[in-house]
């Protein structure tokens, strides 16, 4: 497999504007890809690529209500590394697959991600450590 891998790496920040000015210097990215999921009151900013199936990109993850996911994570933690996202092509296979060798899954059903994109998070007692988010591809190989 000669594809990229890692889809994204998502860092928690507590004030994203902040931060998405920052990485605009740092990336060199000046128009990264902002979005607002009300219901998981989160708010993120994509950095490196406007499309789902863009690989390797930084993606800033800011709250918008303290009992939100990701504002109890910053409560907690503070900011830092929150997730690594890696592409899978079939995300209901993968998942089956995961479930049938014991994985701990955080989601047993693909819900919506950034751009659209189905995802699922594995949760970090089955990964080494790490929170792993699975992100389908939209365009399959061969396709
Ligand atoms: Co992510």
């Amino acid at each position: 497999m000669d594809r990229p891998l890692i889809a994204h790496v998502g860092i928690a920040v507590n004030d994203l504007d902040r931060s998405i000015a920052l990485y605009s210097v740092l990336t060199g990215d000046a128009h990264p890809c902002i979005e607002e999921i009300p219901e998981r009151g989160l708010r993120l900013a994509m950095f490196g690529g406007d499309s789902p199936d863009s690989a390797a990109r930084i993606e800033l993850l800011g709250s918008t209500s303290a009992d939100s996911t990701i504002g109890k994570y910053l409560a907690k933690h503070g900011e830092g590394l929150h997730h690594i996202c890696i592409f899978v092509d079939d995300i209901d296979a993968k998942l089956a697959e995961l479930m049938r060798q014991g994985f701990k899954l955080v989601d047993e059903i693909p819900r919506s991600g950034a751009g659209g994109s189905r995802i699922a998070f594995v949760h970090p007692s089955s990964t080494g450590g790490v929170l792993l988010e699975l992100q389908e591809r939209t365009t399959k190989q061969g396709s």
